[in-house]
């Protein structure tokens, strides 16, 4: 396994290459993606062993890491957009690039790659599928609080105006500040809101705090506190009644969240 993830790795760095090119505005998204891909890559390392799995899942974890996003590439050669409901859902598309082009596949256990499919698959939905169990379920949780930490990494400097206009297109706000009120209301209410529905820059901003209650370890959560992520987005928030709250409700959430301890034992003894 961990000759085959080295395989991995020089493969996907070759992939990566592939798609540099002259383009300024191009490189930028791919530089990002790039960059991106090597985070979650060491952070869903870093979790697997925080939660005390074997080497061999630390491993299936760090593979997942480094290919949730593989169809990013593609999706911005073909699309030139990261945008999924313009273009097609980078995970269905980033699946189809390992099974036509990654080398590698069958030399995976038939249990490995459904797990790394599955985990991919399911990293940029809204929820995971309520029939996910055991591995798949574990595996699927790791990658989305692998990714979700790094986005905030990815997202934070662009909260600054001074670098707001230096963002890239494709991450440019579109109107005003001020957060819809059905944002709002979902906000206090501690619930999710319908993402269709954004519509301001304030919205996208509170969408980043309600991703807080989609992160499935305290491990993660505790990452983004100390990290100063949560209470960026919280300072560029519009003062809006509500807002406030939503915020108490936030913190008080992360704190008892924080507190537990992240027991992944249900998880393996019930195997798929
Ligand atoms: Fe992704």
């Amino acid at each position: 396994m961990k000759e085959l993830l080295r395989k991995m790795h020089t493969w996907m760095t070759g992939y990566m290459n592939q798609f540099v090119t002259d383009d300024e505005e191009v490189m930028q998204g791919i530089r990002i993606k790039t960059e991106h891909t090597g985070y979650v890559t060491a952070i869903a390392r870093e979790l697997a062993q925080h939660l005390s799995l074997s080497e061999h899942d630390v491993q299936l974890a760090e593979m997942m890491g480094l290919f949730h996003d593989v169809g990013r590439f593609r999706q911005y050669s073909i699309y030139k957009t990261f945008n999924d409901s313009q273009s097609e859902d980078h995970a269905d598309l980033g699946l189809k690039v390992l099974a036509e082009e990654m080398p590698y596949m069958g030399d995976l256990s038939a249990e490995d790659a459904d797990l790394l499919c599955y985990a991919i698959k399911y990293h940029n939905k809204k929820e995971i599928p309520a029939d996910a169990a055991g591995r798949r379920l574990l595996f699927a949780r790791l990658l989305r609080d692998a990714d979700k930490l790094d986005i905030y990494r990815v997202l934070s400097p662009f909260l600054d105006p001074e670098k707001a206009d230096q963002a890239p297109r494709f991450m440019k706000a579109k109107s005003t500040d001020l957060i819809s009120p059905e944002f709002i209301k979902a906000f206090a209410a501690g619930e999710q809101a319908d993402y269709r529905k954004l519509k301001t820059l304030g919205d996208r901003r509170l969408v980043r705090l309600l991703w807080v209650y989609d992160v499935n370890f305290g491990w993660t959560l505790k990452k983004m506190v100390e990290r100063g992520y949560i209470q960026k987005v919280i300072d560029h928030l519009p003062e809006q009644e509500g807002v406030q709250t939503g915020v108490d409700r936030l913190w008080a959430y992360i704190e008892k969240k924080c507190a537990a301890a992240d027991d992944v034992s249900a998880y393996i003894k019930e195997r798929i």
